[in-house]
């Protein structure tokens, strides 16, 4: 893809899924890479097993802290001598009744998957406006911030949040040449959802999920949504900005 090759990238969320499908791609156009995430020993181990592909170094940190993004985002900095793309892709979620979630629930997954993606779009964007390089950011939203999915209440509203945190970053930082969109992955076949399909059915769930809601009838690969983070960051996507680019299989077409 044009304009990737020799690019400072900084991947949070990089050592699992989604995240670790985007930074082998990325080391494929040959960019630069740094990967966040949550757990050192994963961050080490994605580190340790993608090196051979290219430059890239990691750092673990809480994404819901300021502290942390402060770190993370000097350490990228420092190892790659500035910053050029944000895939802000670091996220969590847990299956949850409306009825049932509890305000601690709630409010953890408002802090890693809104507090934590504006805290590190906010850090870099500052960033590259110091540098005057511009840039691209892609914000991780999911087909969950456009519609309504049961059992998802608090995952919802965190990625209707990043919907429009990317919207007004796009508003407000196009005078910079710093480029925003978003992603919207539909049902993508992850540790986070293993781990969720784990508790009701595994496979058979993943199953009837993709043959009751996705046309295509299956769900999608990480490195499906990691080309779509490619394409957004690349000088392909040169006048797309303040855009969410649905990757779901066609599930949100269906009536
Ligand atoms: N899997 C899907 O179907 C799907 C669909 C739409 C959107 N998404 C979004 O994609 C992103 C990646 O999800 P995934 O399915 O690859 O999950 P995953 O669990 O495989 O990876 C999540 C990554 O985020 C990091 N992370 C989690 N909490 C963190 C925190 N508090 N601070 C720092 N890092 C943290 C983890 O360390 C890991 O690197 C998330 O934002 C998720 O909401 C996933």
């Amino acid at each position: 893809m044009r304009g990737l090759a020799g690019r400072r990238v900084l991947i949070s969320g990089g050592s699992s899924g989604i995240g670790l499908a985007a930074a082998e791609r990325f080391l494929a156009e040959e960019s630069r890479v740094f990967i966040a995430g949550l757990d050192a020993g994963e961050v080490d181990g994605a580190v340790a097993g993608l090196r051979h592909r290219g430059e890239i170094a990691g750092l673990a940190g809480d994404v819901s802290t300021e502290a942390d993004v402060t770190r993370i985002v000097a350490a990228a900095q420092e190892a790659l001598g500035g910053l050029d793309i944000l895939i802000n892709n670091a996220g969590t979620s847990r299956r949850s009744a409306f009825l049932d979630i509890t305000p601690g629930e709630w409010d953890r997954i408002i802090a890693v998957n809104l507090r934590g993606m504006f805290l590190v779009a906010q850090a870099v964007s500052r960033l590259l406006q110091q540098q005057g390089t511009g840039g691209a950011i892609v914000n991780m939203c999911s087909t969950n911030g456009i519609a309504g999915e049961e059992d998802y209440a608090h995952y919802n509203a965190s990625k209707g949040g990043v919907l429009l945190l990317t919207k007004t970053m796009a508003v407000e930082l196009g005078c910079y040449g710093i480029r925003v969109n978003a992603l919207c992955p539909g049902y993508i076949r992850t540790p986070l959802n293993a781990a969720i399909a784990a508790g009701i059915g595994g496979d058979d769930f993943e199953e009837a999920y993709a043959r009751d809601r996705i046309p295509l009838r299956r769900v999608g690969q990480a490195a499906e949504v990691a080309a779509a983070y490619a394409f957004l960051a690349s000088d392909d996507a040169s006048f797309i900005h303040g855009a969410a680019l649905v990757i779901d299989g066609g599930q949100l077409a269906v009536m």
